[in-house]
């Protein structure tokens, strides 16, 4: 659908920032510092284009990607880590089939690879990233725990040719005495004028965005096609409704954006296989908190809202706010309804997938009870069906890249690991 921008190159990468800060900020701050070196880098030589060099640095900055499904963050930020294949394997996989990034993300693949271990049908581009990040990747962890710098330096000149590429440690002391990259990042300093302007097109934006989507839908398989069946249905109640196509945008951008929050709920508490304890309800409650924090005030204000009120009940026993009918607006209305009917018509971890009958009943007999509004829950019976066959859809090639995505970690992690 195409819809005016409302991610834009001035609000994603903060998006994106926040986003995976709820996985583990070390991974954010890390990324940003790693891609500041790498900038450095780039800069001293001329080879690469000023579009080139905006891609390499946010893969640079997302390298670790893959570590918000797989756990290794702890391994990771031990200086000399093994056993770092899973992250670099889904990362890559990750990033070549969810983002704009396509052409690079094989680097993501080997930024652990010592130089003499890459194989030589890489291409050139791929395993000069690949060393950059990875070089780029010690030093900042190294800076962590020491600022010794000499100790660095003798260092990396030991495994000259071994570990890093010679060319790549010239390039890089090249750099240093331009930027004096080491200080800067020893002394936390702002490295982000050590990072280029993020220029993006509204396609590349809205790419982005379902990128982090998916990094939160595909994180347990009970929600793999979660938003994109509650974007789905919502939209196609709005216009079953008549809404006009300025109200059915927002819709469709609150609807993508309301359980972002997601991102900080642990694996754990989502696949809880029975009812929650209050405790974990409450932790599980806070994802429309996170999902506040994560938009920062920097989208609509009306696309927030809707994002932000997906839990609320029109008799006011809903949450975060209990806010009462009178409050809530139909585009509110309509994915509140929709986010219940993709949660009743998928699999959960403490239940299966019900049946439309009985999901029709359900969201009916909460209609009677005055908590959703019984004019979308009317409309979206009347045409259920052919909102259903839109859900398939859309969701066919979510499911389809998800299941690839897992048989390839599979395959990879059998021939690497
Ligand atoms: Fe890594
Ligand atoms: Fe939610
Ligand atoms: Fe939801």
């Amino acid at each position: 659908m195409k819809v005016r921008a409302v991610v834009n190159s001035n609000n994603i990468s903060g998006l994106i920032e926040r986003t995976l800060n709820y996985v583990d900020p070390r991974l954010v701050d890390h990324g940003k510092r790693v891609a500041s070196l790498v900038f450095g880098m780039l800069t001293v030589q001329d080879k690469y284009t000023p579009r080139e060099v905006q891609d390499i640095c946010i893969l640079s900055m997302l390298h670790d990607i893959g570590a918000y499904k797989t756990e290794e963050i702890n391994r990771m930020t031990q200086f000399e880590s093994e056993d770092v294949w899973e992250h670099s394997i889904y990362g890559y996989l990750f990033l070549h089939e969810l983002s704009p990034l396509k052409e690079w993300a094989k680097a993501v693949m080997f930024h652990h690879v010592p130089v003499s271990g890459l194989p030589d049908t890489l291409e050139k581009n791929i395993s000069e990233t690949a060393q950059m990040i990875s070089l780029a990747d010690r030093i900042d962890m190294y800076l962590q725990s020491s600022s010794d710098i000499e100790t660095l330096l003798r260092y990396l000149e030991q495994v000259r040719d071994l570990k890093f590429d010679g060319h790549i440690l010239d390039l890089f002391y090249e750099a240093e005495q331009r930027f004096s990259l080491l200080s800067s990042l020893k002394e936390k300093k702002d490295f982000r004028r050590i990072l280029p302007e993020i220029q993006l097109t509204e396609q590349e934006c809205e790419d982005y965005l379902k990128m982090m989507i998916y990094a939160i839908d595909f994180r347990s398989q009970h929600t793999v096609t979660h938003t994109i069946t509650t974007t789905s249905i919502s939209v196609s109640v709005a216009r079953c409704m008549g809404l006009p196509e300025s109200q059915v945008r927002k819709i469709w951008y609150g609807a993508l954006l309301h359980d972002l929050g997601k991102i900080g709920i642990p694996v754990e508490i989502l696949e809880y296989p029975g009812k929650l304890s209050p405790q974990a309800m409450t932790i599980m409650q806070t994802h429309v908190k996170l999902t506040e924090e994560i938009l920062g005030g920097t989208i609509e204000e009306d696309i927030t809202r809707i994002a932000l009120r997906h839990h609320e009940k029109l008799d006011g026993s809903g949450y975060p706010r209990r806010l009462p009918g009178d409050e809530l607006t139909t585009e509110e209305r309509i994915v509140a309804v929709s986010d219940i009917v993709s949660a009743l018509l998928g699999t959960r971890s403490y239940k299966g997938a019900f049946s439309r009958e009985r999901t029709l009943s359900i969201i009916e007999e909460q209609a009677r009870e005055g908590k959703l509004d019984c004019q979308v829950v009317k409309v979206l019976k009347e045409n259920f069906e052919e909102v259903l066959e839109t859900v398939e859809e859309n969701c066919r090639p979510v499911l389809d890249t998800y299941y690839g995505l897992h048989k390839d970690y599979q395959r990879l992690l059998g021939k690497y690991l």
